[in-house]
């Protein structure tokens, strides 16, 4: 990026594990951040964070901490980001919104840089980052897209325990421990035990039969895809990994695509690596993807009853799934002039 003038920023939801990932990000990035605030609740002002070699003391995310902030990252509570993103709006910054509070709304853009950055033009201090699931799957659509228009996908996700925060990380690690002592599994933050098991339910079960988190992938990607008609049927799955969310996609296109032009169109798309050489036993997994931003896309082949096309898609739910992607966000503000 060129020589920038400086930006305040803010992170809520500094001492969480998109939190975390976020600093990192930043000072990876060499975002031009100057003053940086870490905001979380009540229960952490004082705490320190680190950012760049400095030490930051936590203080509460309150209105009048955003006072003069050009960015705000918000990666705490959905309540929270209900009440306060307004407020960075108000003070003329820009919330740039991990939770799903304002994702479906028509005057927020939803975006994915790669996929979509025009919908930010049409921002009003209030920015949607998807569902950490939602990016990687629309990341490896978007090419297919492109290439020959996508008609139906199947979908099943297989989601790290981070993705439901540092909680999820801390449950599976005390059930891994706890059963090696002989101790049955107690499950809080996932409805059965999440050690050495695999759980169909992501978040909570909805009338339908869905699960929030299966209704969220396919609305955010019909509005980030603008695809209102968009035919995708998905099952959310939570497994006992620590970092990374895969999911297997059966792909129905419009025009013929073969796996070479898909895998071509998938290795020309930025922030896509393809991974794929069944020959060597070469595909990606969560393991490999865990500290990297790139979505890796391997096992890209013709289905054996159909013209469909199978894939299997992995990505670091942390970094592109939540920190990295939002901070693409800003740097595309920066560069379209927006802040
Ligand atoms: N994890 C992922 O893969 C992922 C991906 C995409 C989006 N997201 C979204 O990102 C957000 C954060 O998730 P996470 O995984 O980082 O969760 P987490 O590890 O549980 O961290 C939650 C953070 O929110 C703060 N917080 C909670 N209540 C607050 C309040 N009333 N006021 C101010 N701060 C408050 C916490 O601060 P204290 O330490 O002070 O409690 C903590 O810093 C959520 O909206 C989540 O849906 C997560």
């Amino acid at each position: 990026m060129a020589a920038e003038r400086e930006r305040t920023v803010a992170v809520v939801g500094a001492t969480g594990a998109v939190g975390e990932v976020l600093f990192r990000v930043l000072e990876e990035r060499g975002f031009p951040a100057g003053e940086v605030r870490a905001l979380a609740s009540e229960r952490s002002v004082g705490r320190r964070v680190r950012f760049a070699g400095r030490e930051l003391e936590v203080r509460e995310a309150v209105p009048e901490a955003f006072d003069g902030v050009d960015f705000a990252f918000f990666a705490a509570t959905g309540s929270l980001s209900k009440d306060l993103a307004p407020e960075v709006a108000r003070r003329g910054g820009v919330a740039i919104d991990k939770s799903s509070t304002w994702r479906l709304d028509h005057e927020v853009p939803l975006v994915v840089p790669e996929v979509n950055p025009a919908a930010l033009e049409k921002h009003r201090g209030i920015v949607s980052c998807p569902n950490c699931t939602t990016i990687g799957f629309v990341m490896a659509l978007e090419p297919l897209h492109r290439a020959a228009g996508v008609r139906s996908v199947v979908v099943t996700t297989l989601q790290a325990v981070s993705g439901a925060g540092k909680p999820g990380v801390e449950e599976l690690e005390a059930q891994v421990e706890g059963l090696a002592r002989g101790e049955a599994p107690e499950p809080a933050t996932f409805a059965a035990p999440i050690a050495y098991n695999a759980v169909p339910l992501c978040e909570k079960f909805l009338d339908n039969g869905y699960s929030s988190e299966e209704l969220k992938l396919l609305n955010e990607t019909r509005k980030i895809m603008e695809m209102p008609e968009l035919d995708v049927a998905m099952t959310c799955v939570r497994v006992p990994v620590p970092v990374g969310h895969s999911a297997t996609m059966l792909v129905e296109t419009e025009r013929g695509l073969t796996p070479e032009a898909a895998r071509e169109a998938l290795a020309a798309f930025p922030g896509v690596e393809v991974v794929d050489d069944p020959g060597r036993d070469v595909f990606p997994t969560p393991m490999q993807v865990e500290g990297r931003d790139e979505v890796l896309v391997g096992r890209i082949r013709r289905d054996l009853g159909s013209d469909r096309l199978w894939l299997w898609q992995v990505s670091d739910n942390l970094r592109k799934g939540a920190a990295t992607n939002a901070v693409q966000i800003a740097e595309e503000m920066i560069r379209r002039g927006l802040k």
